[in-house]
């Protein structure tokens, strides 16, 4: 047991430092971590990755008060073990001694071997001071909550009454949300399903076919997931149906695809459409499009191209409906991918609307006259949403800006401005949204 936990300890503090180190995502750290590790670590491997990961920010503010040298001067994997070892003394279940030792025996069997003896004082020193120093770090809602002070900056900027808030909701755990596939049962009797199985639930009467879970599983154990009888997807996202207003006969373009949540959502919400194309980029991502669309019995043409160069892939004919789901700063679903904090930075964040832009206008030029375009990211700054959306409607005559107060069933949560409506991480349990929609005249 003891080599075990050792064992989930040294693997997660590796995941943690490729991700700071590399750049890499979460998941695929821990993907690789697991490829070749005991099966059973992997509950244990995944929780203390994710809890270093999600208070990074706050471990880092901890250290930065405890060291004599800056934080940034340490070894990525000492970083990363000090993080988990913060995280396990955060979470209370292992005793104080038990994390210290083990974060000292973890060092001293891997290359943080000669840090063992300053991962031993750091922790003891944290231990005898920790009422003042957490009682310090609580003091700014950027390291209480492990945000970059950074980020904390910006979200003041763009949300001055909200931001506290928003950086509390990017600190929680996300809600496992499922959509129930129309075509192939009801919310009702997938209900049943999940009580027989013993899977506490609840239907979200605002947002037709949603169920939350009462805590997270695998999707294995979710009743006919194999066979498409629903899929997991946040409830943020399940309300891309009302500004879509589907209708049987129309020709819909999925602009940026993958991993294919929309697309299967608009293929199961309208059978009768004329054509659905799904279009991405990333050939690689495109696979988890097709594998979606399969499992659900769906179709739609998956095509790879890039959204900004339709002369490649399009074939001229416009399409009533366009979803744009753009590449964004992802800042909404921080409480879900935690590690956008450790692999974003403010300059990545800045090149976005200038991409963003090129898409909208590539979009626009596909749109039939009377069509509708729908803009969503999963983001919260202005720079990608409102601000975004009003030099375009300014700049395009044909361009008709339809106040959310008009999009017909929206539940009674998001936060409208003058384009389009904000879900911010955590309303209804949802996670951060932003949705706009365009007419062509
Ligand atoms: C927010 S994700 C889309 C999520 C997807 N709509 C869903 O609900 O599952 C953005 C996607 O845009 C794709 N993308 C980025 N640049 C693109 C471009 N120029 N053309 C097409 N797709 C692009 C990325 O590969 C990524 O899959």
């Amino acid at each position: 047991m003891r080599v075990t936990v050792a064992s989930a300890r040294s693997l997660a503090a590796h995941a943690v430092a490729r991700i700071l180190r590399e750049g890499v995502t979460l998941d695929a750290a821990l993907k690789d971590a697991l490829v070749a590790a005991n099966p059973q670590l992997a509950p244990s491997v995944r929780s203390l990755s994710y809890g270093a990961v999600r208070g990074y920010y706050r471990h880092e503010a901890i250290l930065g008060r405890l060291l004599s040298t800056p934080v940034k001067s340490l070894d990525f994997l000492v970083r990363a073990l000090l993080s988990v070892a913060l995280y396990e003394l955060e979470d209370e279940k292992t005793p104080e001694y038990a994390v210290v030792d083990a974060a000292v025996q973890t060092a001293k069997a891997t290359d943080a071997v000669r840090a063992a003896g300053l991962i031993n004082a750091v922790l003891r020193r944290y231990l005898r001071e920790r009422k003042t120093l957490d009682a310090d770090i609580a003091r700014n809602p950027a390291t209480r909550h492990a945000s970059p002070i950074w980020l904390a900056d910006r979200l003041r900027a763009d949300w001055p009454v909200r931001w506290t808030q928003l950086l509390a909701a990017s600190d929680t755990q996300a809600p496992m949300w499922l959509r129930v596939n129309s075509r192939r049962t009801t919310t009702e009797e997938y209900l049943g399903m999940l009580q027989n199985a013993g899977i506490g639930a609840r239907a979200e009467e605002r947002v037709p076919l949603a169920v939350v879970l009462e805590s997270p599983c695998d999707v294995q154990e979710l009743p006919g997931f194999g066979a498409g009888l629903v899929s997991v997807q946040d409830l943020g996202a399940q309300c891309v149906a009302f500004p879509l207003a589907l209708a049987a006969g129309q020709r819909v373009l999925d602009a940026c695809a993958a991993p294919g949540g929309k697309t299967a959502l608009i293929a199961e919400r309208e059978p009768n459409l004329s054509n659905l194309t799904a279009v991405d980029v990333d050939p690689q991502r495109l696979t988890r499009v097709r594998e979606n669309l399969k499992r659900g019995e769906l179709h739609a043409d998956v095509v790879a191209g890039d959204a900004a160069v339709p002369g490649a892939w399009w074939d001229g004919i416009p399409f009533d409906r366009i979803l744009l789901d753009a590449p964004c700063s992802a800042l909404g679903v921080i409480r879900r991918h935690p590690d956008i904090r450790l692999r974003k930075s403010p300059s990545d964040i800045d090149k976005l609307p200038l991409l963003q832009r090129q898409l909208l206008n590539s979009a626009w030029r596909m749109l039939k006259s009377g069509g509708r375009l729908v803009y969503a990211t999963c983001t919260l700054t202005r720079s990608e949403n409102r601000d975004l959306l009003g030099a375009f409607v300014r700049d395009t005559p044909d361009a008709i800006s339809v106040p959310a107060e008009e999009w017909e069933g929206w539940p009674n949560f998001g936060e409208m401005d003058e384009y389009g409506r904000q879900i911010l991480p955590g309303e209804a349990g949802a996670d951060g949204f932003y949705y706009a929609v365009v007419n062509k005249s």
